[in-house]
């Protein structure tokens, strides 16, 4: 790919920059939705986004645009993803959607292309929802499907106020959420899973992306002293949270081949080594692309707790954090995807999404495909994370043929 199409050097020059931005003094990146590490990291692309000349708009649940109108003010065609992140992340998931997606416009600024209709890059706020749940909350709200009342009211984690959060770092802007609705959406994204690196194929032509359900659990028990309480009169929380887990992997994923679970958070209270503990809050992950599997999959979690809490003499209470069912994308973008790709020699895999991405908000409005590229080991949600600069290219040069080809009106 010559300099003229894409600046891939920049690319990795501003990964770089963005991750940098949110590391600690021990050099752990995190990016919390709306912490000061997410402030920054916005500034950055903010400056990134004026200096190509676009204009900068943000909405009222702080996602952030950077327009190139064109000709005709019409539905424009968006590229996006997100820059928050998972705690102790790596530099690349969803900053490489967005970077990428302003290196396309850039690239064709610089080729003299003139977009029939307006260009948008877009970064969502809160996709991670690791501080605010639901996840790809920005792109949510943005499709209509949560209101925007209800997310500035969101309780984090560490018990702040989302609205509050996003005012203090200064992103709650005044555009209604909505307002830019696309023509169609594309998000490149790196596949955070060991399928493209394992087969030897260089881009995956995402067509559905997996149903996600989450849950925080709360088990109560009695607490009581370790050593004189014999086993069979306790009522132990901490057991019954383990139980949880254990059914999960031996009996709901164990059962599907496609059916993932995770225990991601658990924290035990009092949380000291002789007390038995008398509460349990743990939070459930669970996913499948078949909604009825999923859907059968969530029901027998639900079954399983009514027994356990007969069983062990807990009580146990849910609550629903978000639930999205699976989503098929755009065929049409799909093949648009898979053609650039094999135009330009790479091998190509039709694929599924094991990861929530903002391209399935955005399928409930418009038209929408993902692109990935190989994860080194499969490694994602973590420092190692890591793509191989030729891939990372690859990706751009199919992002960059497919919106030439959409942005000029091309019918075929
Ligand atoms: C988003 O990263 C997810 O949890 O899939
Ligand atoms: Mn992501
Ligand atoms: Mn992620």
């Amino acid at each position: 790919m010559s300099q003229s199409e894409f600046d891939l050097a920049r690319l990795l020059a501003r990964l770089d920059a963005l991750g940098d931005s949110a590391r600690d003094a021990d050099g752990v990146l995190s990016r919390l939705a709306l912490s000061e590490q997410d402030r920054a990291g916005r500034d950055l692309l903010a400056g990134w986004l004026r200096a190509a000349g676009l204009e900068v708009a943000i909405d009222a649940i702080g996602n952030i645009f950077g327009i190139w109108r064109g000709e005709i003010d019409a539905a424009p065609l968006m590229l996006g993803s997100h820059i928050d992140s998972v705690v102790d992340a790596g530099i690349y998931d969803g900053c490489y959607g967005v970077l990428a997606g302003l290196g396309v416009i850039e690239a064709l600024q610089r080729n003299g292309f003139e977009p029939v209709f307006p260009l948008v890059v877009a970064a969502f706020t809160n996709e991670e929802g690791n501080r605010y749940a639901p996840d790809m909350m920005g792109s949510l709200v943005h499709a209509g499907g949560l209101a925007l009342e209800r997310a500035l009211a969101t309780v984090g984690s560490d018990g702040t106020l989302l609205g509050d959060e996003l005012r203090r770092i200064g992103y709650a802007g005044d555009l209604p959420p909505g307002a830019i609705r696309p023509c169609a959406y594309l998000e490149l994204h790196i596949e955070q899973g060991p399928m493209l690196e394992h087969d030897g194929i260089r881009i995956g032509a995402v067509e559905n992306l997996q149903g996600i359900s989450w849950q925080e659990i709360t088990i109560r028990g009695v607490a009581n002293h370790a050593g004189t309480t014999p086993t069979r009169l306790r009522c132990d929380a901490g057991l019954a949270a383990a139980r949880v887990a254990t059914f999960l992997r031996d009996e709901i994923a164990a059962g599907s081949a496609t059916t993932v679970a995770t225990v991601g958070k658990l924290r035990l209270h009092p949380d000291v080594i002789n007390v038995i503990p008398s509460r349990a809050v743990l939070t459930v992950d669970l996913r499948d692309p078949d909604a009825e599997i999923f859907a059968r999959a969530e029901a027998r979690l639900a079954e399983f707790l009514e027994w356990l809490a007969a069983r062990d003499g807990v009580e146990i209470d849910c609550r629903r954090l978000a639930r999205f069912e699976p989503v098929n994308f755009d065929p049409g973008l799909v093949a648009a995807v898979d053609a650039a790709a094999t135009a330009r020699g790479y091998s190509c895999r039709r694929m599924t999404s094991g990861a929530g991405h903002d391209a399935q908000m955005l399928a409930r409005i418009c038209p929408a495909a993902m692109i990935f590229v190989p994860s080194r080991d499969g490694i994602s949600h973590n420092p190692r994370e890591h793509t191989a600069p030729d891939d990372l290219a690859a990706g751009a040069a199919v992002l960059l043929d497919v919106t030439r080809k959409l942005a000029s009106g091309s019918a075929d």
